[in-house]
């Protein structure tokens, strides 16, 4: 039923790219530190929203901040780079799309910019990842929420694939999923990137990242987990050859 996908390498630290990107003038390049898209600081995308400084640069694409009156929310650009195609990208703004939900990342605007989608958002506060040690309080209300969201994209018939610490953000004091980048409709081919191995269900790992709505809930587990306690629970090695 689902494309078998291979497992991600441990999570990059991100937050960043700021050596290249505080006073942007470069175009585009394709680094080992991922794709960069093809845009400048000053570009407005979505509807007027002037682009400021690269925050981060994963994978598939670039997440940028925004000037005044804009400097609560980011633009993402996720990029059909390294032979992913332009429906992939667009796959992840529908699924952001499907799965409005307060808890869910807020889809703002959106716009096809080159080989790229753009999407603004609400700019967060920080990650979980970020905000860890959290107290026990912190962890409950954001474990409430991470529950509440996740029930939601399951009941919209999405698999997350990618549930973390990174990956769950903190907007206006909520916790949101973020990042459905890794998102497919149940029944339908997973994206051809896959997890995260650290959360993975054990079920996911051994199936080359093969993941489903049940192991999101271990993934969802585990991030608790780490929040509370500012470890993983499992650590693994990973083997780039
Ligand atoms: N709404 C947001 N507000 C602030 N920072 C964000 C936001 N969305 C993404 N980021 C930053 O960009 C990074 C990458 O975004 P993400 O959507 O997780 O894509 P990917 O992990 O696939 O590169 C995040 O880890 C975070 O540092
Ligand atoms: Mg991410």
């Amino acid at each position: 039923m689902h494309a078998a996908v291979a497992p991600k390498p441990p999570p990059r630290r991100k937050g960043g790219d700021s050596s290249s990107s505080s006073s942007s003038s470069s175009s585009s390049s394709v680094s080992s530190g991922g794709y960069h898209a093809d845009v400048l600081r000053g570009d407005a995308v979505c509807g007027g929203r002037v682009l400021e400084k690269r925050l981060s640069c994963g994978g598939f694409g670039d997440v940028w901040s925004l000037m005044a009156p804009h400097k609560r929310e980011v633009v993402k650009f996720i990029s059909a780079a390294e032979g992913r195609e332009i429906s992939d990208a667009e796959r992840e703004l529908e699924a952001l799309r499907a799965c409005a939900h307060p808890n869910c990342m807020e889809l703002l605007a959106s716009e096809r910019v080159g080989s790229n989608i753009a999407i603004a958002m609400p700019r967060a506060e920080r990650s979980l990842h970020e905000a860890m040690p959290m107290e026990a309080r912190e962890v409950f209300a954001a474990g409430r929420d991470l529950l509440a969201g996740l029930a939601h994209v399951h009941a919209k018939g999405y698999v997350h694939g990618d549930l973390k610490p990174e990956n769950v953000m903190l907007v206006g004091g909520r916790a949101v999923i973020a990042d459905f980048g890794t998102a497919f409709l149940e029944g339908q081919p997973a994206t051809p990137h896959g997890m995260t191995v650290e959360y993975s269900a054990l079920e996911s790992a051994l199936s080359f990242g093969r993941t489903t709505r049940a192991s999101d809930v271990w993934s969802a587990a585990m991030t608790l987990w780490e929040a509370a306690t500012a470890r993983r629970l499992i650590e693994t090695t990973w083997d780039a050859a």
